[in-house]
């Protein structure tokens, strides 16, 4: 496999992103794809930059043996277009935002996170933050099914 530089997008960049990267990095690890991946998550929005993850994502991952607790908000930059050759956006509205921003800049894939698994193409991760404590396992059960067939995609993938 190929060096891969993959970065997981929502808004705030404080519960389904860095949910996503967590998980996505501890299968990864797993699979032994690891050291050959660059992996990190962004928020569209500024609102939360510099801050760790939502107290409720980290509590709920933590239960699953996920640790957020190292990651740190940060807003999308154009630079990252091209830094991330796979942009995964956790809604329509978060892809819609990072194909306005993209506008020329970087020939990576960008498209939806749930489109890797075919029964939830098209889907969205719903965004948990004014929701209740099963959105947080609701966003858990999505991101750890997207997670495995990206890795089971990566582990094919020797291109
Ligand atoms: P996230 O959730 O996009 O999954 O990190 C949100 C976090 C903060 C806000 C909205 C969604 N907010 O409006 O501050």
């Amino acid at each position: 496999m190929k060096r891969r530089s993959i970065l997981f997008v929502c808004l705030g960049n404080i519960c389904r992103s860095p949910t996503a990267e967590a998980v996505f990095r501890a299968k990864a690890q797993r699979a032994g794809l690891a050291s050959r991946l660059v992996i990190d998550s962004a928020g569209t929005g500024s609102w939360h930059v510099g801050n760790p993850p939502d107290w409720r994502a980290s509590a709920h991952a933590a239960k699953r043996g996920y640790d957020l607790s190292s990651l740190r908000a940060r807003q999308i930059v154009r630079e990252d277009f091209a830094r991330f050759d796979r942009i995964f956006a956790m809604d329509h509205a978060n892809l819609a935002d990072l194909e306005r921003l993209r506008q020329g800049a970087g020939a990576g894939h960008l498209g939806l996170f749930l489109d890797l698994v075919p029964r939830l193409r098209g889907r969205d991760v719903p965004d948990p933050y004014d929701g209740g404590e099963d959105g947080f396992e609701k966003v858990l059960d999505l991101v750890e099914e997207a997670s495995a067939a990206l890795v089971t995609q990566l582990a094919q993938d020797d291109g």
